[in-house]
């Protein structure tokens, strides 16, 4: 939270304007003995170094400054931050998730998408090289960045991507115009779970892709995400295939999983969800995994399963 707070009020980026920083310039007009106080917490914990009264991003800093640690910090202090201040109604079933509780689409697709750039678009272009995919479907897409990323690497490429969040649509459509490839994409708000539903471009393609999406169905029970799973099927003709990604958790209390663990047991999505458990349901359905794909990666990586139809 210190950490979060230290972006959001500007502190950091006053401090990385230069090399050694006064508190003065830091706190900007905020120079208070909370202010200085705050600084100096920062130190001990490692965040910040101080030398004549003058302060600088620690190594330990730098790391947790990173683009893809305020990720993961933002994923939880902004897009599950209205989950997280509701704990103790969703404990004691005084609030419904859902109903009563949700977290904040725009943010989650935006932070989920800067650690998907890093964390798995290699792994899915690996996944995808020697099938030479045309068109791309990624459902429960998110800000895009993944579809993004592909047609960025592979010019013949292009593709759709679907989300039930608005603020998520609208943030893929403006990354696409900015990177150039609003000719290639298109961006929709629909659900992942209702493939009858999609537009005709989002069926046409030869390649249907899903990341952290297909768990949230969990929430109504093993047999919802098997029917989901069979319709699909339907839908993986002549071949197509569906790359299923999900996270792991190693299911111990390290920085990132565990944290990860209750923001999902909070909205009832259906994770910790080890890999067996998946390929159990996938065998209860019409889709057959055909082989899987993961990678090594900070805090819950996510292994791909490779699905066609039986
Ligand atoms: C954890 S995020 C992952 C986003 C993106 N795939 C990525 O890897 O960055 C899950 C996304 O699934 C979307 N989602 C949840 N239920 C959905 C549904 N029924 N149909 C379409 N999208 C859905 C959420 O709005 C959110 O953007």
């Amino acid at each position: 939270m210190s950490v979060y707070a230290f972006v959001d009020s500007g502190c950091l980026e006053r401090l990385r304007a230069k090399e050694w920083v006064s508190s003065a310039e830091i706190l900007d007009g905020g120079d208070t003995d909370t202010g200085r106080g705050f600084l100096e917490y920062l130190r001990v914990c490692g965040v910040l170094d101080r030398r004549e009264g003058r302060y600088r991003l620690s190594p330990r800093g730098v790391l947790l400054t990173s683009e893809i640690s305020l990720a993961r910090l933002g994923f939880y202090r902004e897009a599950y931050a209205p989950v997280t201040a509701r704990m103790t109604d969703l404990i004691t079933n005084k609030a419904e998730y859902g109903r009563d509780v949700t977290r904040a689409g725009g943010a989650l697709s935006r932070h989920s998408g800067t650690v998907a750039t890093v964390s798995y678009v290699g792994l899915v272009a690996e996944a995808l090289a020697g099938r030479r995919p045309r068109r791309i479907l990624d459902i429960g897409c998110g800000d895009g960045s993944l579809l993004l990323h592909l047609c960025a690497r592979l010019p013949e490429l292009s593709g759709t991507g679907i989300d039930i969040s608005r603020a998520a649509i609208e943030n893929a459509r403006a990354d696409s115009e900015r990177d150039g490839l609003a000719d290639r994409t298109s961006f929709e708000v629909a659900d992942a779970f209702a493939p009858d539903t999609w537009s005709e471009k989002a069926a046409a393609a030869d390649v249907l892709v899903g990341v952290g999406v297909m768990h949230e169905l969990f929430r109504d029970g093993e047999d919802a995400v098997i029917a989901v799973l069979d319709r699909l099927a339907d839908v993986l003709t002549e071949g197509k295939v569906f790359l299923l990604g999900e996270p792991e958790l190693r299911y111990d209390n390290r920085e990132n999983d565990s944290d990860f663990f209750l923001v999902h047991v909070l909205t009832g999505q259906g994770i910790p969800r080890d890999r067996t458990a998946w390929l159990d349901v996938f065998r209860r359905s019409r889709l057959r995994c055909e082989r899987i794909f993961t990678n090594a990666a900070a805090g819950p990586r996510t292994c791909f399963y490779e699905l066609t139809a039986r």
